[in-house]
């Protein structure tokens, strides 16, 4: 009752807003990309401007990395898991807290997803506790998948240890972490598509401190050729071409900028709800990293009522992971542990409105109505 009288009194104003709004570069931007494939006439197998770009993401990392591009990460999964030696029939711990092209990538490789639940803190798999399940794993773990939550990336150095005590090879999901990812001495994939932090349409990469490994996945991005026209086992296409690379520079060119303005937004954000210390923002979100969504966590079960109640103010949210990973029917045999906190946090996780062009007036609407709607509940 107190939320309906609520919602009465905050106006649907304006027009609806949507929860994400990609901007990828503009035309004029990708004008001199594009003229230089005209004068190169070389439209894709790995022509300069791929290589130019897969050079200036691999300019990104600390060490001396290799990234090797691709159609999408979730190929770039399932592709480094095979190229990682993960044997086929085996398990892939997972957690059952990620989008639902995790355990696709997983399956493709000829694995079957083990969930397993995240720490609470982290909302990640732990380490420690990983290990302890492994001695009531199910079958052979081939594989660690680990999860980037919405671009938060795992502690490397913890996982460099887990993957050296128990020799499991870990492999990081960090599809939506492109401005985060930095350190490539655990392999991981970054997505590229249009919803993420640096877009292109489709598209991902590999990085690695592994060369013998990005060779690998080159060559199963290239029907097993490397090099020369035999090929050595058994692969798939999954190159990028010169236009999709030349997106790519322009948005790289766009990057230092466009980080600006998430950063700009996110904090206004933050501010808006700082006094609601029922809600939650990601650790370190828009403050030393950012991304291209806005999650946050309230208080109890309230993201349904919440995200509900916003609907009809004409703002629209997104359980981006829905219940769960797990809980999806093509998932629903795989083997699971406890997922108690998966569960709570697929409950109490709600995707508000973002953007970089969002301007001042829709942050205040966004937060003002959350911040009203928690009142209530
Ligand atoms: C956690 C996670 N993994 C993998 C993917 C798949 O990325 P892509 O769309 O590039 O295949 C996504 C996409 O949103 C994701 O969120």
């Amino acid at each position: 009752m107190v939320l309906a009288a609520t919602l009465t009194n905050l106006a649907p104003t304006a027009s609806r807003l949507p929860v994400s709004r990609p901007r990828l570069p503009a035309v004029q931007a990708l004008l001199p990309w594009l003229s230089q494939i005209d004068a190169n006439r070389w439209y894709s197998n790995f022509g300069p401007l791929l290589r130019g770009f897969e050079d200036r993401l691999a300019g990104r990392f600390a060490g001396p990395t290799r990234v090797v591009t691709m159609v999408n990460a979730t190929q770039g999964l399932s592709l480094t898991l095979r190229a990682l030696g993960a044997g086929e029939g085996g398990l892939c711990a997972m957690p059952a807290w990620t989008f639902v092209a995790s355990a696709h990538a997983v399956t493709e490789a000829g694995l079957t997803p083990w969930f397993l639940d995240v720490d609470p803190e982290t909302s990640m798999l732990d380490p420690e506790r990983v290990k302890a399940e492994l001695r009531r794993a199910p079958g052979a773990v081939e594989a660690v998948l680990l999860v980037a939550p919405f671009g938060q990336m795992p502690d490397v150095d913890a996982w460099l240890a887990f993957q050296a005590e128990t020799g499991v090879p870990v492999l990081i999901d960090a599809a939506a972490a492109f401005d985060q990812a930095r350190d490539a001495r655990l392999p991981l994939v970054v997505s590229l598509h249009a919803t993420k932090a640096l877009g292109i349409g489709e598209g991902g990469f590999l990085a690695t401190e592994d060369g013998a490994l990005a060779d690998r996945v080159r060559e199963l991005t290239t029907y097993g050729f490397r090099g020369d026209r035999n090929a050595r086992g058994l692969a798939t296409n999954a190159k990028l071409s010169e236009y999709s690379a030349a997106v790519g520079h322009a948005a790289l060119d766009a990057w230092e900028a466009d980080r600006r303005s998430f950063q700009r937004v996110g904090q206004r954000m933050r501010l808006s709800l700082a006094l609601e210390p029922g809600i939650l923002f990601q650790r370190g979100w828009s403050l030393q990293w950012v991304t291209s969504v806005c999650v946050v966590q309230l208080p109890g079960p309230w993201a349904a009522p919440a995200a509900e109640a916003l609907e009809t103010l004409g703002i629209e949210t997104r359980a981006w992971w829905g219940r769960g990973c797990h809980a999806s029917d093509a998932f629903r045999d795989c083997p699971r542990g406890d997922l108690s906190h998966t569960e709570d946090l697929a409950r109490s996780s709600l995707g508000l409105p973002f953007a970089s062009d969002m301007d001042d007036h829709e942050v205040d609407r966004v937060c003002g109505g959350l911040r009203r709607i928690i009142t209530c509940l």
